[in-house]
């Protein structure tokens, strides 16, 4: 299976939000899993400031976006056996920030342009992009485009991930042709427009082959008006695509057993580091080194959905508690205003850094003791878990993917791994807030074990990426988990009569037999040990590439025969032959290598 990850951000490189963590970790978890995986990013002034030196020019090409003719550039770096390439254009990406310019429409209409255009480049032609919110979601619509007019772009498969359906990439009607390069069709058949806005978002909803949220609570609540800001209805006409898939976290970055930023490593088991990590949190905060009184911390982008109304309307309240509170986080002003007001008043009992800092939060991560996330909505969160990873317990609101991961205390069974309130009301987050502290006063020995079972908690990738593979099992009709993990065909190969078309070696019937889909493993006739390609001739005319992109030769050969439909081996070679005349001519022009390596 081989995927392209199409986003806007990605850590290491660039990062404002979660969406650059999922893109850090999901695609090494993919390639984990046996997947062939590439991640596509822009190539931001701040990438090339600390990675210019790794990253590797691979060619250049120009891309049309409806009148402009503009350079992109293509460079790659590999790590953690994933190809990450990037797309430069100076005049696009050379600036300070990653987004907040009045031209980002057109920054990522030429950024989905010219993934598209680069196929031509990468090291291989994937099956599936999976493209991730409003700065990507231009690809499926480009390749329907494209596929009118030429035939291998419809060999590809689209997934659109929703981090969070608020930012749609909205703009004039009058950007449809001028900007974006794209006929009135487009608008005449209801697919783009919106409200009377070109809506980026809602057109990749409708053309990507399959949609999943970050959570399945998310996924569920986007059919809601409250959730889904005006794209609700689109969500439920889309119900039979939609998925919802939860978010992991890189698990060996964040362990508190090996991880070198905070101040004393601690394990579920051996808790002792804790305290001298809450010990130093209060020191560096200015709070009073209290070691019995819990610390409750928030680290947030200081924005309304993340609930931040509960806490100023309660704050007060929650100062009478025996609590010490700590906020990380910079955001809108008057958040920003109500929260250096507040630690003004409580000197010694909560702090304030209005900053985004990574060593920071890190420290909070390890020296709290509750974790306050009232958020009204949440696509997923990333905080609970990392929080629940260094045994700082959280208080949710039950929504999106809070609700997915924090199961609620539970005394009678001694059960949960957090504490939860389920309105958007102050009173009940307060109460819930004076439970957990209570819990970590009066009964240490229960709040421990609470404590620890959010420690042991599997918040890991690789249940994801298997969800996340099966959705392009899905939508390219390939089989996942590959064959060699698959029952013996014997046993699975359906003894009913084969598909009219199809020759005696059809995939299962449930699978959805497509013209482009690789060969899976040799021919029947093949010996074990026979290599992978299709066909030998076909291998001999690849770029060299190209060649080792095919399944290796013994993971072919565990592969039941039965799943290659001969047609396949014909058809396939044919498309590459095509691109590969393409890119060679396009190169050969440039004086580069083809597929650009
Ligand atoms: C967005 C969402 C957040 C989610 C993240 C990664 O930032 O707001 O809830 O965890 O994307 O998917």
């Amino acid at each position: 299976m081989k995927i392209l990850y199409a986003t806007s951000e990605a850590v290491p490189f660039c990062k404002t939000g979660g969406l650059a963590d999922v893109a850090g970790s999901l695609p090494p978890a993919l390639a984990a899993e046996g997947a062939e995986v590439a991640v596509v990013l822009p190539l931001y002034r701040r990438v090339r400031e600390k990675f210019g030196g790794e990253l590797n020019f691979l060619c250049y090409d120009y891309v049309d976006l409806a009148w402009r003719h503009v350079y992109c550039g293509l460079f790659s770096i590999e790590r953690d056996g994933v190809t990450w390439y990037f797309l430069d254009n100076e005049q696009y990406f050379d600036r300070p920030d990653l987004y907040g310019y009045m031209d980002d429409g057109e920054r990522f209409g030429f950024f989905s342009r010219a993934i598209v255009k680069m196929l031509d480049h990468m090291k291989f032609w994937p099956d599936v992009i999976n493209c991730n919110d409003w700065q990507t979601a231009l690809v499926p619509i480009y390749l329907l485009d494209d596929g009118v007019r030429e035939n291998r772009y419809r060999s590809i498969r689209t997934t659109m991930t929703i981090h969070n359906i608020e930012y749609q990439g909205r703009y004039g009607k009058e950007t449809l042709g001028d900007l974006f390069g794209l006929d009135s069709g487009w608008a005449a058949d209801g697919t783009i427009m919106m409200d009377g806005d070109v809506n980026l978002l809602k057109a990749a909803i409708l053309c990507a082959d399959a949609v999943n949220a970050v959570s399945p609570t998310y996924a569920n609540e986007l059919k809601m008006a409250y959730f889904a800001h005006r794209l609700e209805s689109v969500m439920r006409r889309c119900e039979y695509k939609l998925s919802g898939v939860l978010n992991g976290i890189d698990m060996n970055r964040y362990n508190p057993e090996t991880d070198p930023i905070i101040t004393t490593n601690f394990t579920a088991g051996d808790m002792s580091g804790k305290d001298a990590n809450k010990a130093a949190l209060q020191k560096l905060m200015g709070l009073r080194v209290e070691p019995h009184v819990p610390i409750v911390g928030i680290i947030s982008r200081l924005v309304s959905h993340k609930g931040l109304d509960l806490i100023c309307e309660v704050l007060h309240d929650m100062m009478k508690l025996p609590l010490q509170l700590v906020v990380l986080g910079k955001g809108d002003q008057k958040y920003e205003e109500f929260f250096h007001w507040a630690s003004q008043q409580y000197p010694g009992r909560m702090a304030v850094r209005l900053d985004y800092n990574e060593e920071l939060s890190m420290a909070i991560y390890a020296g709290a003791d509750l974790f306050l996330m009232p958020s009204k909505s949440e696509p997923c969160g990333l905080s609970q878990m990392i929080a629940m990873r260094y045994g700082t317990v959280p208080i949710v609101r039950e929504t999106g993917g809070l609700r997915d991961t924090v199961q609620p205390y539970e005394s009678w069974r001694d059960a949960g791994n957090g504490f939860t309130f389920s309105n958007y009301s102050s009173g009940d987050m307060l109460y819930v807030i004076r439970e957990a502290v209570y819990l970590y006063k009066d009964y240490p020995d229960a709040f421990g074990r609470l404590r620890k079972r959010g420690m042991e908690c599997d918040f890991s990738w690789a249940r994801s990426a298997g969800e996340y593979l099966r959705i392009y099992a899905n939508v390219t009709g390939q089989l996942w988990p590959p064959a060699e993990e698959a029952p013996a065909p014997a046993e699975t190969a359906p003894v009913e009569a084969p598909v009219e078309e199809m020759p005696a070696e059809t995939p299962a019937a449930e699978e959805v037999p497509v013209p482009e889909v690789p060969a899976e493993a040799p021919a029947e006739e093949e010996p074990a040990v026979a290599p992978a390609e299709e066909a030998p001739a076909a291998a001999a005319e690849e770029s060299p590439v190209e060649a080792p992109a095919e399944a290796p030769a013994e993971e072919a050969a565990a592969k039941p025969a039965a799943k290659k439909p001969a047609k396949k081996a014909a058809a396939k070679p044919a498309a590459k032959k095509l691109r590969k005349t393409a890119s060679a001519k396009k190169n050969s022009e440039k004086g580069t290598t083809a597929n650009g390596k």
